[in-house]
């Protein structure tokens, strides 16, 4: 079984919950990006194992347009992993496994896993923590004794496939143009292209406030301010969630 881990993860917690998952099926298995300038699909095959992880945004996947495109399966398992910032994932991992049906793949299982919340600096620290890593283990020696029989049924996840578009609160960015060398980076990293290549401004319409242009900026020019929103996060879903399975 040849194991890929695809992800999109505009501030790395996503990328690190993929990694810790990934490498419970197989170790060094190939990561692959699904947005900006690096960005590859593939096609896999029957005998492979897809692990896609996604970060969480208003309960719902990222709306990057064309996401999932250039990601085609032949009935291939795939695990789902939907990382959130300890509020909750709401309809995440149900779209998920819609959005990957439809390309060919079929959920063996998924894992709801609790990240670092990049807008309140107190929500998700340090997770997936040891205790989260004990239940994903537990959870991957799961799929592989699923998919060990030939007719093993789909994963039954939560929430709705196909929720009404929900955007996310907006939180405002700006750019300190005295220590910014002009070197683009931001622009080719936006995943939906909301930032211009020439004069680097950005499109609030098609920006989803993911921060991967101030994630990696670096002489760090782009911040943010979300301390409203981090105070109303925090007052509300502080008590540590626990990492969530579904087979
Ligand atoms: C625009 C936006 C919306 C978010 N909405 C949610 C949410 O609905 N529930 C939640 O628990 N966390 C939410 N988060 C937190 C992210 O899911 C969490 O920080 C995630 O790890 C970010 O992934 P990354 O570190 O790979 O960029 C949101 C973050 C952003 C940027
Ligand atoms: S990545 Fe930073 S330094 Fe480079 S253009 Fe963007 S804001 Fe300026
Ligand atoms: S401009 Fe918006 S969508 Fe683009 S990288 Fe920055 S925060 Fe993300």
């Amino acid at each position: 079984m040849g194991v890929t881990g695809a992800f999109f993860s505009p501030t790395g917690g996503t990328k690190r919950a993929l990694e810790a998952v990934c490498g419970l099926f197989q170790e060094g298995a190939e990561l692959v990006e699904i947005t900006g300038p690096d960005r590859q699909g593939r096609k896999l095959g029957r005998e492979d194992l897809l692990v896609l992880a996604l970060p969480v945004y208003a309960g719902q996947i990222p709306a990057v347009p064309g996401l999932l495109d250039g990601w085609e399966g032949e009935d291939t398992p795939c695990v789902l992993v939907a990382a959130y910032g300890n509020r909750h994932y709401d309809d995440a991992l149900a779209q998920m496994k819609r959005l990957m049906g439809e390309r060919g793949f079929r959920c063996a299982g998924a894992a709801a896993v609790v990240t670092p919340h990049i807008f309140a600096p107190t929500l998700g620290v340090c997770r997936p923590d040891q205790a989260d890593l004990a239940v994903l283990t537990d959870f991957a020696r799961q799929v592989r004794e699923k998919l060990a029989r030939p007719d093993w049924a789909e994963a039954q996840v939560p929430g709705n496939p196909s929720p009404a578009p929900r955007a996310a609160v907006p939180v405002k960015k700006d750019r300190d143009w005295d220590i910014c060398l002009g070197c683009g980076f931001c622009a080719q990293v936006c995943p939906t292209g909301a930032m211009d290549r020439q004069s680097l401004l950005w499109d609030d319409k098609k920006c989803i406030s993911c921060m991967a242009c101030v994630a990696h900026c670096p002489v760090g020019a782009l911040g943010y301010n979300s301390a409203a929103l981090a105070a109303r996060l925090t007052e509300k879903f502080s008590q540590p969630r626990p990492v969530e399975t579904f087979l």
